[in-house]
């Protein structure tokens, strides 16, 4: 099973592009369900559906659905909602509610991996797309090396919390009911899943992340910083999607002028991407809503093909540690054969590489923000950014 999701800062068109990349798909023949990961769903409005937090068939081939994460605390995980009700009411406070449960963080993406790891395991569907929420909460996610971990670690840190709300409620720790063997049954088997999606997460031949973004200035930054996080954490991003490009045709003075400052932006879409697949649509004169809008930018996208492909079963880039204390950038650079490399700090935590006439600035992740460039080497069609943390 096929698994993309789509990413990028708000109002790029992550919706429009997910949404157009799925009825693609599901006109190429493939079995497709996209759904919406982010609280402010407009999946629905986008397609000109309804939609709700069950899955429906929207068009042949296609179904979908917007995740509702109350309704997944509602009908799901109810033994460990049950367990923290009770411990909650031997502490005199009233149970916890789904609505409470929903406000930890992370929780929408737990519950839509869930989701995939379902569709994969009962072989509904040959693609998942997945329409994210802003670039913030998926890449908390994706941060985590390990989500079972991390999704034990918020339980944990769930319960801590209560706690000390229960302290600060009645002043004093009382005794609280034990997990029962079915709560911990519960969450040994979320441990499992979760280990199983994470598998799922980093299998890049089937897993690939597509960033949407503008050619603008903020959008370029916030893609760049998200593409350092996600390589770090060894996920396959597989291509960008440039959209509202202003057609070259573009009249008036306002856009002449736009016009312009696209061309910059273009440019440094170029210098700090290359050599990821990039694919651009062009922004329309109306609104990109209902199917026949979306199947024109499936058009701008994808032309004939299917998206269905993998671009690259590997991110050109991708961060390493041979020892705590150093750090390798490793970025593919088929193009390259010049072997005068200069290598510079940029502003904002980034480092640019001047090869030749190719010019990249690489958004470093935090963890390597003080870090001393050491140097670099090419080899292998690949560049090697040494530090020393
Ligand atoms: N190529 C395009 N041409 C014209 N309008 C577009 C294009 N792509 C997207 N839009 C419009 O831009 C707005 C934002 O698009 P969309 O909702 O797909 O973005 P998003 O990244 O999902 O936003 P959010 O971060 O709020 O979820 C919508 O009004 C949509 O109709
Ligand atoms: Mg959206």
């Amino acid at each position: 099973m096929r698994l993309i999701i789509y990413n990028g800062k708000g109002g790029v068109g992550k919706t429009s592009v997910s949404a157009a990349t799925a009825l693609r798909l599901a006109k190429k023949g493939h079995r497709t369900i996209i759904m919406s990961v982010d609280t402010a769903h407009s999946l629905g409005d986008s397609l000109g559906v309804e939609l709700g937090p069950d899955i429906r068939n929207v068009a042949p081939n296609l179904d979908a659905f917007e995740l509702d994460i109350i309704h997944e605390m509602k009908t799901k995980w109810s033994s460990i909602r049950d367990y923290l009700s009770a411990f909650m009411m031997s502490q005199g406070i009233d149970g916890i509610s789904a609505e409470e449960m929903a406000i930890f963080p992370g929780m929408e993406m737990v519950a839509a991996l869930l989701y995939v790891l379902t569709f994969r395991n009962e072989n509904t569907y040959d693609v998942v797309v997945m329409d994210t929420a802003p670039t913030g909460e998926t890449l908390r996610l994706m941060s985590f090396p390990d989500v079972s971990n991390w999704y034990m670690d918020k339980a944990f840190s769930m319960v801590n919390r209560l706690m000390g709300i229960a302290r600060f409620t009645i002043g004093k720790v009382v005794d609280f009911p034990l997990p029962s063997k079915e709560v911990m049954r519960a969450l040994g088997e979320l441990k499992d899943q979760m280990t199983e999606v994470k598998s799922i997460l980093e299998d890049g031949q089937n897993t690939t992340i597509r960033l949407v973004l503008n050619p603008e200035r903020m959008a370029i930054n916030e893609t760049r910083r998200s593409y350092a996080y996600m390589c770090l954490y060894n996920k396959n991003v597989e291509c960008l999607v440039i959209n509202k490009v202003i057609p070259e045709d573009a009249d008036g003075e306002f856009m002449k002028i736009k016009l312009d400052e696209q061309k910059e932006y273009m440019q440094m879409i170029h210098d700090s991407f290359e050599p990821l697949k990039m694919m651009t649509a062009h922004m329309l004169r109306t609104e990109m809503r209902g199917i026949e809008k979306l199947e024109q930018l499936a058009d701008m996208i994808f032309g004939d093909s299917d998206p269905i492909e993998t671009y690259s079963g590997e991110s050109p880039m991708k961060f390493y540690s041979e020892t705590p204390e150093t750090a390798t950038l490793k970025i593919k650079m088929p193009f390259v054969e010049q072997d005068q490399i200069d290598l510079y700090k940029g502003r904002d935590n980034t480092i640019i590489l001047q090869i030749g006439s190719q010019r990249r600035t690489v958004s470093l992740p935090m963890t390597l923000a003080n870090a001393e460039l050491l140097g670099a080497e090419f080899g292998d069609s690949c560049l090697f950014v040494r530090f020393k943390r």
